[in-house]
């Protein structure tokens, strides 16, 4: 059995990471989970960092290591998503579990990535389920980060500018177009992008999604619990499915067979459009003449996925 893959999560603690920090960990003969990195997104840092906490507790891994990014995006502000994940960033349920803030490492996220890369280098595959601020400033401070890690695995943008945000933008793109720009550009190591529309596209059914939110152990109610909330949003906008963008992300780095088709492209981030900013402009007739810098995953198998789904809460 080949040793487990080195993983960094970098996330903003809502719902769907939570899901993906529960499968990433239920999973120790494959991942290797050095830490988790939070970043301001979803909801505030010190919700993403105390639901990240939450999340460990949950999964009796206290241990894996927590660090607390950045507060803002590079410029301006960006939206929230307390709309669909709740003001707490996990549906706010009544009298959660309390966590001790105290486990929140020292170490601000950025320089803990960079430290961890100069440890492992070649090693890494950095899961960004989030906003990438803390990545394009890890960047700012070495611009070597991207060339010592293995891959990036990306949860974020659009590959056909459909947006789930804005008419036009993914949330994790929107909410920092520059740190988006950034890395897509000068991260300098494979980047598999998992888009909106992929997620969107690739939901599960009703049917099994109410089945699998019934499992009967801890985190079966862990998860039950926080979803409530954005499954109430879900159902009042008469979605089809449900979907969860960061765990189908964290399922395609535990089963790469998860993914069905990729395609490869140059992509670029759209920062000044009035409406398009934050969109994922890809030139998928080679125009533009630039060296392809993105693999996309552009189909799924759900089956494959709802393996590792129905395993993850055991
Ligand atoms: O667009 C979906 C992404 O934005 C997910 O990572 C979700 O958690 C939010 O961060
Ligand atoms: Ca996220």
């Amino acid at each position: 059995m080949p040793s487990p893959q080195k993983v960094i999560i970098d996330v903003d603690t809502g719902v769907d990471d939570a899901q993906a920090i529960i499968l990433a960990l239920s999973r120790p003969d494959v991942l290797d989970v050095l830490a988790v990195t939070c970043v301001q997104g979803n909801v505030d840092i010190t919700n993403v960092c105390r639901n990240t906490l939450r999340v460990l507790s949950v999964c009796d891994r206290l241990n894996v290591p927590v660090y607390k990014g950045c507060e803002k995006p590079l410029t301006g502000e960006g939206p929230d998503a307390t709309h669909y994940h709740g003001r707490d960033g996990m549906g706010d349920v009544a009298n959660p579990e309390p966590v001790d803030m105290n486990l929140i490492q020292s170490e601000h996220a950025t320089l803990a990535l960079l430290r961890l890369v100069n440890q492992y280098p070649g090693e890494i595959t950095l899961v960004a389920l989030a906003p990438l601020t803390n990545i394009a400033v890890a960047l700012r401070l070495d611009p070597d980060f991207g060339k010592k890690l293995k891959e990036m695995v990306i949860m974020g943008g659009n590959v056909q500018g459909k947006g789930n945000t804005s008419p036009a933008a993914e949330f994790n793109f929107r909410s920092d177009p520059e740190a988006a720009h950034v890395v897509l550009k000068e991260i300098g190591c494979p980047i598999l992008l998992v888009p909106w529309e992929t997620c969107a596209d690739n939901g599960q059914s009703w049917t099994w999604t109410e089945n699998w939110l019934k499992t009967d152990t801890r985190k079966g109610h862990f998860q039950n619990s926080i979803v409530q909330y954005s499954i109430g949003r879900l159902k009042s906008a008469n979605r089809s499915h449900y979907r969860s963008c960061d765990l189908l992300a964290m399922a395609f780095i535990i089963d790469r067979s998860v993914a069905t088709e990729t395609e490869e492209f140059y992509g670029e981030v759209e920062m000044s459009g009035s409406i398009t900013r934050g969109q994922l402009v890809c030139d998928w007739r080679k125009v533009m003449g630039r060296k392809v810098n993105i693999k996309a995953v552009t189909a799924v198998s759900v089956e494959k996925a709802r393996v590792l789904y129905d395993a993850m809460l055991l």
